[in-house]
Order: structure tokens, then C-alpha cells, then sequence
């Protein structure tokens, strides 16, 4: 993943550089001439390599910039809101970290969690400001070979279908919902959201427009959301769930950010799950590789996400969750 660690020997131009070509390309031009002139800029990679690692990533300074009111439509110009305010720029870049919250992603997880024993607990782990927590509360809208299935009611999501999935007439019950995050954001907070808001891209006003109704959503309805690291806390929480319902333990977008033994105990912590006399499911919408049993996938994926249901890869999902193609099974 170019979006957020540098592999050995790689330095903070290349990942720049190959940010530019491969992530933003012909999605977000403004933020690729930035990209570009970052790489370039051999005082700047000096600067941002004074950060640890993981705080050196494009995503990071592009945001950040945003959030503290600077331009990102001009190179000069945001060169410059560095120079002068590099301490600033610095002491968020090490305070924050990308947390996008994507609740459009809730198209991919749809069609497997309607097809479960209803009604559903559903705990999120890297739930962010738990965006994803209400598939329940969007109407949506599949498009492919079929023409058109739209389902439930609220805000739309759409999403481009290829494959045989299997897409549900209702929007699943949901009867308890929780969230586990190492740094959760408060929905209510509008620094929070402000904070999430300039980690979209200037060019996507569409998924600029899904965030706010995602917000709107949650506050109607503040989710719990625990304090805590997935690889060591998910079982406290379960316990919590109702027992009368199908407990689904979902994630997206996270377990890359997690190391090799946390992911280990995240995956025995479900496992140990998965043994009580409950009906339970796991849900994991990650870039291949992440599980073990994705990582064949990773050239078919062609930089999807692939979803996996109790271990078994079900479909590649677009990152943002603009389109689902399902496996045949
Ligand atoms: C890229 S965001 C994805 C948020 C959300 N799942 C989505 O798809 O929109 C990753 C989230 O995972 C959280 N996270 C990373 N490592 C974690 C860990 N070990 N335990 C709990 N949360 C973690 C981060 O704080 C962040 O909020």
C-alpha cells in the first residue's frame, strides 16, 4: 500500500512520487501536483523525514494543510504555508492520523450481513467516529448487467455490481451496535468532523456529500464507541452484545495499520468467539494480503479491497465503495 508506510530502501520522494502516479492520478489532480512537488522538493522530504515514519505520509500533509486553513490549490503557495508554518503543520501531523471514515463502504458489507440470522449486534473494530455503524439507515443503489436494485431508506449510497451477489430487499435489523477504536472520534465534536472532512480529496464532492449525511446519521443516533486496541480488547466488548443476536464483528480499512502478532491475536480473540454457543460472523473488508487467506487474491484484486465472510474471500470491493464484484462461490 503506497498510502500509508514506506517499504525498506523507499524514501519520502518516492513515496510522494509513486503516491502521485498511483493513488491520485487522474482522481485528484490538485493534491497530485502537490504530491509532486513534494518529491521535488528535497528540504521538504528533509523536514517531513524529522517525523516517525507513519507520520511522513501524503495523506497526513495533505490534510493537515487543509484542516489548519492553508491552500492546496497552488504548489508556490502551499511550499510557502510550509515554510512559515511548518511547526504548526508538524506538531498536527504527529498529533493526528488519516482516520477517513468511508460509510459508504456499508455497500460492500449489505449483501452479507442481510443474508445472516437476523437481528444483528454489530461490533466494528478501527470504527474511527463510526460511520460504518448503520447500513440500516441508507437507501441503496445497485447498478450492473441487471440494471438497477435499490433498497431501504435514507441518504443513497450507490454502487456498481458485477458478479452473481446475492443483493437483499431489506436493509438488515439491527438491535445493538458498538465501535472499538484506538483514538475514536466524537461525531458530535465539530473539530472531529472537521478533521474528517479535509481528508477528502478537494475533487470528490460526492464522497464530500456522503460524509456529511454519514454525519447527520450518527448524530441522530451517538454510537458507542469504546477506547480500545482491536488486537486486545474486542471480547470485552462482545460481551456486551445481546446474546439473541447474530454478532457480527466487522472491519474495514484497519487491520493494514495493524503489525503481524496484533493481527495474530485480533484473529484468536475472534476464533475464541466463534466457539461460545453464539451465532457469530466475521466480516473483514481489507486490502489482500492483510489476512492470509486474501493473499492470493492481491493481483486480482487490482488495488480493491477484498471481503472476506468467516475467512473466505466473498468479493473485491472498491476502497471507497463505489463497486462490489462477487466471487463465485
Ligand atoms: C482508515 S480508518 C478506517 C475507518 C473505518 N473502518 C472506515 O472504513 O471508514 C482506520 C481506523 O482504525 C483505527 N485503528 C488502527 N489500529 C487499531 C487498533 N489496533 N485497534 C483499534 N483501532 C485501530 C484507527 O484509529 C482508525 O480510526
Amino acid at each position: 500500500m503506497t498510502g500509508w508506510r514506506t517499504s525498506p530502501g523507499r524514501t519520502t520522494a518516492d513515496w510522494y512520487r509513486e503516491f502521485a502516479e498511483r493513488e491520485l492520478a487522474g482522481v485528484s489532480p490538485t493534491y497530485e501536483a502537490l504530491c509532486r512537488g513534494v518529491a521535488d522538493d528535497e528540504a521538504l522530504c528533509a523536514r517531513l523525514d524529522t517525523l516517525p515514519e507513519p507520520k511522513r505520509q501524503p495523506n497526513l500533509l495533505l490534510a493537515t494543510v487543509r484542516y489548519l486553513g492553508g491552500p492546496v490549490d497552488s504548489w508556490p503557495q502551499f511550499r510557502e504555508f510550509l515554510a512559515e508554518r511548518w511547526d504548526e503543520v508538524a506538531a498536527t501531523m504527529r498529533e493526528r492520523s488519516t482516520q477517513t471514515n468511508e460509510a459508504r463502504r456499508c455497500t460492500a458489507l449489505l449483501p452479507a450481513l442481510a443474508a445472516l440470522p437476523q437481528p444483528l449486534a454489530l461490533l466494528e473494530v478501527g470504527t474511527s467516529a463510526g460511520l460504518c455503524l448503520f447500513p440500516d439507515r441508507w437507501s441503496y443503489r445497485y447498478t450492473g448487467d441487471f440494471g438497477e436494485h435499490r433498497v431501504g431508506a435514507g441518504p443513497e449510497l450507490s454502487c456498481a455490481v458485477t458478479g452473481a451477489a446475492a443483493l437483499p430487499d431489506r436493509v438488515p435489523d439491527v438491535a445493538w451496535r458498538a465501535g472499538l477504536d484506538l483514538d475514536p472520534l466524537d461525531v458530535a465534536d465539530d473539530d472531529a468532523v472537521r478533521w474528517l472532512e479535509s481528508l477528502v480529496w478537494p475533487e470528490e464532492t460526492e464522497r464530500f456529500g456522503i460524509l456529511r449525511a454519514a454525519v447527520a446519521i450518527a448524530r441522530a443516533d451517538p454510537p458507542r464507541i469504546d477506547r480500545g486496541n482491536l488486537s486486545a480488547d474486542v471480547a470485552t466488548l462482545a460481551a456486551e452484545a445481546p446474546w439473541d443476536c447474530t454478532l457480527v464483528v466487522f472491519h474495514t480499512a484497519v487491520l493494514a495499520y495493524v503489525d503481524g502478532p496484533g493481527r495474530h491475536a485480533f484473529a484468536e480473540s475472534v476464533a475464541a468467539l466463534e466457539s461460545t454457543a453464539r451465532t457469530t460472523c466475521w466480516l473483514a473488508n481489507e486490502a489482500p494480503g492483510v489476512l492470509p487467506q486474501t493473499a492470493s487474491l492481491t493481483a486480482a484484486a487490482q488495488r480493491r479491497f477484498v471481503l472476506a465472510r468467516d475467512r473466505v474471500p466473498i468479493a473485491y470491493t472498491g476502497g471507497h465503495g463505489d463497486s462490489l464484484e462477487w466471487l463465485a462461490s
